[in-house]
């Protein structure tokens, strides 16, 4: 298997974890690569790498470890574009059904639940202890964050953010790029860019 490497974004906290999860799921990971703004120089006890844009990809994988979901799709596009390949990181923790799918890129981490058909998109992220029940699809470079629950067959567009113990009922659309609040409780689709937050969650930009 190629090595594979953690590229840090922002302050780095996220990359902690996805990195102590790659050790654990038994990667073998070269090192740590710092990414602008923001990265701290090192990560743990992650060998560092130095800058993402002086790494060869060749024999690499990645994983971009950033939890701004747009800079983690900005510097995996320019990653891809210097025909980098990707890793998904699944924390040996997080309970997989067998016929659920994590593309490369992704992260489902400690505590997760991956229910049957489930389909995780590149570089998306499940975190700590978040449901996602048979059927969902969460799209690439969405955010899933620690404790939501989603029933089964919600659909999360591109780019959205459900946010710390939110839960959404079952067959619902979050929208692309859609941003939901921490605890809310979401009983309506999500439309395109909306934030929404609250039990049940409405728009914040509603009156
Ligand atoms: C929804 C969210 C993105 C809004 O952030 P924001 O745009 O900075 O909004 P503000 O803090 O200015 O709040 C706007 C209004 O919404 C309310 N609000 C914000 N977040 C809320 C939430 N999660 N639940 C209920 N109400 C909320 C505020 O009280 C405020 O109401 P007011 O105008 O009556 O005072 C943010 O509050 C949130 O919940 N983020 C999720 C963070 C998270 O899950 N982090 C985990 C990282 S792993």
């Amino acid at each position: 298997m190629p090595d594979l490497v953690i590229v840090a974004g922002g302050s780095g906290q996220h990359a902690s974890v996805v990195y102590e999860a790659a050790v654990l799921a038994g990667h073998h990971v070269a090192g740590y690569a710092t990414v602008e703004p923001g990265s701290p120089a090192t990560l743990l006890d992650c060998p560092p790498l130095g800058p993402l844009d002086a790494c060869p990809v060749e024999g690499m994988r990645f994983v971009v470890a950033c939890g701004s979901n747009t800079q983690r799709r900005a510097i995996s596009d320019s990653l891809a574009a210097r025909g980098a390949e990707f890793a998904a990181v699944i924390h040996p923790a997080a309970v997989v059904s067998p016929s659920a799918t994590i593309a490369p890129g992704a992260m489902v981490l400690a505590g997760a639940i991956l229910g049957p058909r489930a389909r995780i998109e590149a570089g998306a992220i499940v975190n700590h202890a978040a449901v996602v029940d048979h059927d969902c699809v969460v799209e690439a470079f969405a955010n899933i964050c620690p404790g939501v629950r989603l029933a089964g067959c919600v659909q999360v567009r591109e780019d959205a953010f459900v946010g710390l113990s939110a839960s959404v009922i079952q067959g619902l659309e979050i929208g692309h790029g859609a941003v939901v609040g921490a605890g809310a409780v979401v009983i309506r689709d999500v439309a395109a860019g909306a934030t929404v937050v609250g039990i049940p969650a409405r728009d914040v930009a509603a009156p």
